[in-house]
């Protein structure tokens, strides 16, 4: 009996460490932050079963792609990286490389996602990267096609490991997950299921770990309606709780939704000093009658009140939206009221797409889709009149003294990149002293994508 069970745990190590130990993945991933954070979650997961991360494809003994479904280019997009992979096992002789598809196209796709690329080994939504050890396990024993899509009963926040390694002056938590709203054109309430929000209690405990042992000075709440988090306290309780954390000196959050903009939360950005003054807050479109259509449950003059409140309160506020052109149905008055939108507001940055028809959605199914060219003529005059907004913008800040978390090193010697309030991009020349520090910088310079700075006058005590 000794024997037989000496012998067991014999094979159990030896076929442990064939499976699990000192094997490499490789994680790209496409699409939002949630994205970023759920792959860093990934990683987590697979540590314990001996998976380090690796930059490089090359070392991988397994591959995942966090995909993105939320334009059909950023699916396509996945196929084509998945017929890559594929030659790359074949012609690099490594057949024993796993190939995993997670994230929203997994999500959405599922088992069809098998039947197109019948070579991937498995496939996980994004509620399901818990699993991740099983289907690692299965996939080696068995040839391909496992799936694991549940939107289980547990939230997947307790099933994850309690710490995160996320190591870095700027971490990202989530808040929040899935979304209630369906807008008629995105895939995200579909692929991410129903709104969730996390006790507070348990973020609380996350981010005073990445303060306190993982360098964190930044956090950045993440949820696809943060505002809408409601976890024991509302956001704004939330973010008050969490600037009492000694030694986090910045709290942003995104991705919100006008609808929810609570009066708690604009005062949160008047009395936190720690609340960035740079906001996130997409409105999509400029005409209430398309608003309608998309069901966003606002009009542009709710919009815009919500901007001056904010401004009124806090006075370098600044703001960053998200426009899409084309929705079906637009017209050209109903674009130029979006121009009007962007006129009134003048945003700091923003990003805009051309509608992109997704399977399943109901303005997929809407009459008077707008032309290819149509989309793409609106969008070129939106991005020229943002992209001014943009410069312009920059330009402002040259003479304004501003803080920097200076996180990255730059192109030259001694050189370091950093991030203003507003996420901008700031260059400061003969600083290596500073990498990873808190400093005020007088901004010196401007262009389209980023500012120049120097140390300002006492910037040596900031930084201490
Ligand atoms: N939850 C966030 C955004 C989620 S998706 C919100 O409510 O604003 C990020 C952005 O992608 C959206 O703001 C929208 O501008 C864009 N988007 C979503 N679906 C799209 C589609 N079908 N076509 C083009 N752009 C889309
Ligand atoms: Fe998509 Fe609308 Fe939900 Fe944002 S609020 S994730 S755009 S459905
Ligand atoms: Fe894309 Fe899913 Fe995020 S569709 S934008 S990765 S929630």
């Amino acid at each position: 009996m000794l024997v037989f069970m000496r012998l067991h745990a014999m094979v159990r190590k030896r076929v442990n460490s064939w499976y699990y130990m000192n094997k490499k993945v490789h994680i790209k991933t496409y699409g939002c932050q949630m994205n970023v954070y759920d792959s860093v979650r990934m990683a987590d997961v697979l540590a314990p079963a001996g998976y380090e991360e690796t930059p490089l494809l090359e070392e991988a003994d397994l591959v995942i792609l966090n995909t993105c479904h939320i334009r059909e280019k950023a699916a396509e997009k996945v196929y084509s990286e998945l017929g890559r992979l594929r030659d790359f096992r074949k012609e690099s002789g490594r057949g024993d490389m796993l190939i995993a598809v997670g994230g929203c196209v997994a999500q959405a796709e599922g088992e069809e996602m098998l039947r197109r690329a019948p070579y991937v080994d498995f496939v996980m939504g994004s509620q399901s990267y818990h699993e991740l050890p099983r289907l690692v396990r299965e996939a080696r024993t068995k040839k391909g096609g496992g799936v694991a899509l549940d939107f289980p009963q547990v939230q997947k926040f307790d099933l994850l490991p309690q710490e995160s390694r996320a190591q870095g002056s700027a971490a990202f938590v989530a808040v929040q997950e899935g979304c209630d709203k369906f807008c008629t054109f995105c895939v995200v309430p579909y692929t991410r299921g129903a709104e969730y929000s996390r006790p507070h209690a348990d973020i609380m405990r996350e981010v005073r770990d990445l303060v306190e042992n993982k360098g964190a000075i930044e956090v950045t709440l993440l949820g696809q309606n943060v505002n809408a988090y409601h976890g024991g306290v509302s956001l704004a309780g939330l973010i008050v709780q969490l600037a009492e954390i000694e030694g986090l000196e910045r709290i942003r959050y995104t991705t919100s939704h006008p609808r929810d903009m609570r009066d708690d939360l604009l005062e949160a950005h008047r009395d936190i000093p720690k609340l960035m003054p740079y906001l996130h807050l997409p409105i999509q479109a400029g005409s209430d009658r398309i608003l309608k259509a998309m069901n966003r449950k606002h009009t542009a003059a709710e919009y815009i009140e919500t901007i001056e409140k904010l401004r009124a309160l806090r006075l370098d506020m600044a703001f960053s939206g998200d426009f899409i052109v084309g929705f079906p149905g637009e017209s050209d008055e109903d674009f130029e009221d979006t121009l009007r939108v962007v006129e009134t507001v003048g945003y700091a940055s923003a990003y805009s797409f051309k509608y992109s028809p997704r399977p399943g959605t109901p303005a997929a199914d809407m009459e008077a889709q707008v032309p290819e060219e149509v989309k793409s003529e609106r969008l070129s005059r939106l991005q020229a009149l943002l992209n001014r907004q943009m410069q312009q913008f920059n330009e402002s800040c040259v003479g304004r003294e501003m803080e920097v978390i200076l996180d990255r090193p730059g192109k030259h010697p001694g050189q370091l990149v950093g991030r203003s309030p507003y996420n901008q991009a700031v260059h400061v020349e003969n600083a290596a002293h500073l990498a990873g520090k808190l400093v005020k910088l007088r901004i010196t310079s401007a262009s389209a994508n980023s500012l120049g700075g120097e140390l300002a006058q006492g910037a040596a005590s900031e930084a201490a």
